[in-house]
This record gives structure tokens, sequence and C-alpha cells, in this order.
């Protein structure tokens, strides 16, 4: 059986769906999207979700106002494709719509809301074995809070570490470690959890928000300052986290080892309580 999407207002086959060629997410990347994932049937930090996603549309200034139906919209995805039983996930992308290709707003425009569920297994090697990672310069625009669809130089960050073994590449901005392509990145020295603050030069990662809940808790001191990327090699442990990385133990980057190699106490300490909040 065909899989179904959802795609303005209607369940259909996804081999039915139409998207005009003049739709503003095809010819300037004018939209935004979020990643949910759920776990047993549930979403993760579905409200926070909501209000990143009701943050970047006011941001980007698409009109969209059925953000409550959204949940119910997800629930019906997951249960057509048979996905309740599994770790899911559901991608939503809502574009400005479409109309005449012209730069600025034309006037008459609905938005095209898109969305998808597909099965998100966490990826049990990587979180237990700890993955390799790259430094990349990040030469994103000056806007990276906005979750837009734009991401030409995140998949090319992305493809290079790929080309170099790596799962993910992590960004430099002026000397300062930023977040990675796909990911947020935290660090820790002597005790203490080091990660760039909220600010206009990354995504407010919901995992990242999840982490630094956890250290609190865990009496883990928090310093959001963004790491000169030469301080990198004093680091004892590092960490990639997001909805689809969760809380993924960095042990090399570029060719160096993190500490000795293996996954560290205080990551190991996070990741345990992560997995455990997402059984709340
Ligand atoms: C650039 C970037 N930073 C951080 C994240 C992590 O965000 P979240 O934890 O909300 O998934 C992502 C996730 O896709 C991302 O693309």
């Amino acid at each position: 059986m065909a899989e179904t999407i959802y795609l303005d207002g209607k369940f259909i086959p996804k081999n039915k769906a139409l998207i005009s060629p003049e739709d503003r997410g095809f010819n300037f990347a004018d939209g935004v999207y979020e990643v949910v994932k759920y776990y047993r049937g549930k979403p993760f930090r579905f409200e926070d979700h909501l209000d990143r996603l009701k943050r970047s549309l006011l941001e980007a200034r698409i009109d969209f106002d059925e953000l409550d139906q959204l949940e119910a919209v997800f629930q019906t995805l997951l249960e057509q494709n048979k996905l309740t039983d599994h770790e899911a996930g559901i991608y939503l992308q809502i574009t400005r719509g479409s109309n005449t290709r012209i730069h600025s707003f034309p006037e008459k425009i609905s938005p095209t809301i898109y969305a998808t569920g597909f099965p998100f297994p966490s990826n049990w090697d990587q979180l237990g074995n700890g993955v390799k990672v790259i430094t990349a310069e990040d030469i994103r625009w000056l806007r990276c809070d906005i979750k837009s669809i734009s991401l030409l130089p995140n998949v090319l960050a992305a493809e290079k570490a790929r080309e170099q073994d790596a799962v993910e590449a992590i960004f430099i901005r002026n000397g300062i470690v930023t977040e990675g392509s796909h990911s947020s990145f935290l660090a820790v020295r002597n005790g203490v959890i080091y990660t760039h603050p909220i600010s206009n030069l990354i995504l407010p990662g919901i995992t990242r928000k999840v982490v630094l809940e956890i250290c609190k808790e865990g009496n883990i001191p928090i310093v959001e300052e963004g790491i000169p990327a030469l301080e990198l090699q004093n680091m004892d442990e590092m960490l990639i986290v997001g909805t689809g990385s969760e809380v993924t133990p960095v042990v090399k980057i570029d060719d160096k080892l993190v500490g000795n190699g293996k996954p560290g106490p205080i990551t190991l300490f996070i990741q345990e309580k992560f997995f455990e909040s997402t059984l709340l």
C-alpha cells in the first residue's frame, strides 16, 4: 500500500501528491519545518516543537493559523502508516505557498502544508560507541535561529563529513564553535558543560534544552558561552544532540581523539537521563 502523506488539508497517497513548480519552497526555499519524534506512540516535547514552529513562522512572516490541528494530523498520519507501535518521526514543512515567481510576497498566497511520517529508530551503535565529527566553516546566514528549509550550507557540510567517514560537521564561525549541521553541540571540561548561547547564530534546539535541564537537575555546571575552536583540543567530552541524534557521544573530531576515545561519564549520565525522560 502506498505511503499516506498530508498535503493541504488532505491525507493522500504519496505518489498522488501534486505541488506546483511555482511553490515558493521549490523556487526560493521560502519555508520552515519541524521534525518531531514519537516514543511509544507519544510525541516528545510537542509543545516545545509547536512553540518553535510558531516563532519560525512569525519570523518568516508566513501566515498559518491552524497550529492547533497539527497534533491530530500527525496522529492520523502515524495511524494510517502503521507507525504507532514503532519509534516514529513526523516531518512537517510549511512554505509560503505558490504564485507567480516574484521575490517579494505575492498579494494572493496561502501556505503549502506538507507532513509525512517515517520510522525513526535510535542508532544504538552510534549512541553506544560514539561517533566521529569534523569541523567546518559556518557559512550560513545570520538567522540560524529560524528553522528554515534553506539548508544548502548544512547539506554541503554534512556531505563533507560523510566523505570523511564522520557523521556530523561542527560549524565554526569567527573562531567560535556554533552547532552541528543538523544537531546542537556541547562539550565538557573539568565537569563543566559548555555550549553556545541561544542567539541568531544557532537553532534553539529542543534536545539542547532538555540536556541543559538534565544538567541543572544533576548539578552539572553549565556555561552558555561560545567555545573557541582552539579550546576543542582541551575538552574531555563532546556530544551532539538533536531529535534524530538524541544524545550521541563524540569520540573523534577531525583526526584527534576526544578524551580517551570512549564516551565519557558525563555524556553517559546525560544520555541515560535523556532516555528516561522520553518514557515519561
Ligand atoms: C542546525 C540544527 N541545530 C540543532 C538541531 C537540534 O534541534 P532539535 O533538538 O530541536 O532537534 C537541529 C535539528 O535538526 C539542526 O538542524
